[in-house]
């Protein structure tokens, strides 16, 4: 009998990293530090080759110096590389360093969920004419594991709906905002110091981050090409102490939510032709008995609905650098061992080419804040106004002052085309000074 072979005396798999900051600095360490293990749960041993930085003379304590570049290029157009790992960001020259390392030959695992999400078709098309694999579970909810789930566990299902709070940023402030009565400035620069936010720290509380997510596991749960321009955004900059204190006395706490449908086709069983998506990341009002308003910091969350196996939910941390390192290598480890086998993983599935509709033809129910004049018959002309365009009121609460008042009304669910035409028609009232916040509230 022959005995097997010991895997750290095969030739060893070459791996480059481009980007060595608060996730690439991460990778790295872990890699190096879990070398042996890694050996044998591959079959063959890694070998770190180059890693690609900004500033190569930054200090990086634990890391070979020798190993540091500042001409990426150069180190993915090796074709002697088999592992590219992206860790920049960002759209250039992350897709032109992903491209050339796939042309070289090298299969990438990447976390950058702006460039799947700008221009995922391009790099799914060069790993397929590659034969390489493209894998990028850090780009959503940074180390939980909703990538593979929605490319492989569920491919034999029919999801339904994904909704989930994708951005740890925001989840933060939000978070702060609600149980310590923080301010939003404060809660953002905590968020920075402890390195959840992005560099520039708009794209996470104006929701491109979590709009970037979105577009990614909407693509995966309709098997459509979802992009950044089809998901509609508002971020949190605009969430006011008054609204989370709106929310609270209604038991309901304010969270970024990312919410991505595939809308009934008509027959009883929900099947059916024409079926559309609609993606959409907002703030909103949920009840805190909802499984999403208990999670707090910069924790992740997101909720699968499928036909078959029903609603699953998926819990963990969203961000930060050894977080989303777990996910980059899980990824290095299964797209290794695919090339130890000469496999490759899953490509693109986009072959249902769902339409995906606008945020008008959305159905949901909404919490208005109207500063009015407190005198009689304001209630009945406000009444009417919404009468007007189809929206039903559910609940209408006055907090008086003198001579004005402030309400707040919840409506039962409508269009957000009907309720965007209702607070037009209330804002030209003359006795509506203000609509001071309109927030959807989902969840019941
Ligand atoms: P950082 O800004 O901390 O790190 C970026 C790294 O890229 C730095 O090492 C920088 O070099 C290097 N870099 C920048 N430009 C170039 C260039 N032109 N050539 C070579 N290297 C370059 O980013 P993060 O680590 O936070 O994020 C990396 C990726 O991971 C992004 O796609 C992000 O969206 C994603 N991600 C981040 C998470 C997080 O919690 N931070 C979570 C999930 C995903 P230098 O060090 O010299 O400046
Ligand atoms: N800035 C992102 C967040 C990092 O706050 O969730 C993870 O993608």
């Amino acid at each position: 009998m022959t005995p097997p072979s010991d895997p750290g005396s095969l030739p060893p798999l070459r791996v480059a990293v481009l980007g060595c900051g608060t996730v690439g600095g991460e990778v790295v360490r872990l890699l190096l530090a879990q070398a042996d293990d890694f050996t044998a749960r591959i079959g063959r041993p890694l070998e770190l080759v180059g890693i690609a930085v900004r500033r190569a003379g930054k200090e990086r304590p634990g890391i070979d110096p020798a190993l540091f570049t500042t001409d990426a290029q150069t180190l993915v157009s090796r074709t002697d590389i088999d592992l590219v790992i992206e860790v920049i960001g960002g759209i250039e020259p992350a897709r032109t360093l992903i491209l050339t390392a796939l042309a070289s030959g090298a299969s990438v695992v990447t976390a950058n969920k702006a460039l799947l999400a700008e221009d995922g078709a391009t790099l799914y098309d060069a790993a397929e004419r590659a034969g390489a694999d493209l894998y990028y579970e850090a780009a959503v909810a940074g180390a939980i594991p909703i990538v593979r789930p929605l490319r492989e566990s569920l491919v034999g299902d029919e999801v339904t709906a994904v909704i989930g709070i994708l951005n740890g940023t925001t989840n933060f402030i939000l978070d702060k905002m609600d149980t310590e009565g923080a301010g939003f400035a404060e809660a953002l620069a905590d968020a920075q110091e402890l390195g959840y936010a992005e560099a520039d720290p708009t794209a996470d509380v104006e929701g491109f981050d979590a709009a970037a997510k979105a577009a990614i596991l909407s693509s995966l749960a309709f098997h459509s090409r979802v992009g950044i321009g089809d998901v509609h955004r508002e971020g949190i900059t605009e969430v006011t102490a008054a609204d989370i204190a709106s929310a609270r006395e209604m038991g309901c706490v304010v969270k970024l939510l990312a919410i991505c449908q595939l809308s009934d086709g008509g027959r009883p069983d929900g099947t059916g032709p024409g079926r559309t998506v609609s993606v959409r990341v907002h703030p909103a009002m949920i009840p805190r008995s909802h499984p999403l308003a208990g999670v707090g910091g910069a924790y992740n969350a997101v909720f699968v609905e499928s036909r078959f196996a029903g609603r699953l939910m998926f819990y963990g941390p969203g961000a930060g650098g050894s977080p989303t390192a777990s996910a980059v290598l899980g990824d290095l480890v299964t797209v290794a061992r695919n090339r130890v086998r000469g496999a490759s993983g899953p490509g693109e599935s986009s072959y249902a080419q769902r339409v995906v509709t606008g945020i008008g033809d959305v159905v949901t129910r909404y919490h208005l804040s109207l500063a009015v004049a407190d005198v009689a018959g304001v209630l009945a002309t406000i009444a009417h106004c919404f009468a007007e365009h189809g929206v039903s009121i559910q609940t209408v609460r006055q907090q008086g002052r003198e001579g004005d008042a402030q309400l707040v009304i919840v409506t039962h669910r409508a269009t957000d085309a009907a309720l965007s035409a209702t607070v037009d028609a209330l804002r030209r009232l003359d006795v509506v000074s203000e609509v001071t916040s309109v927030m959807r509230v989902e969840g019941e």
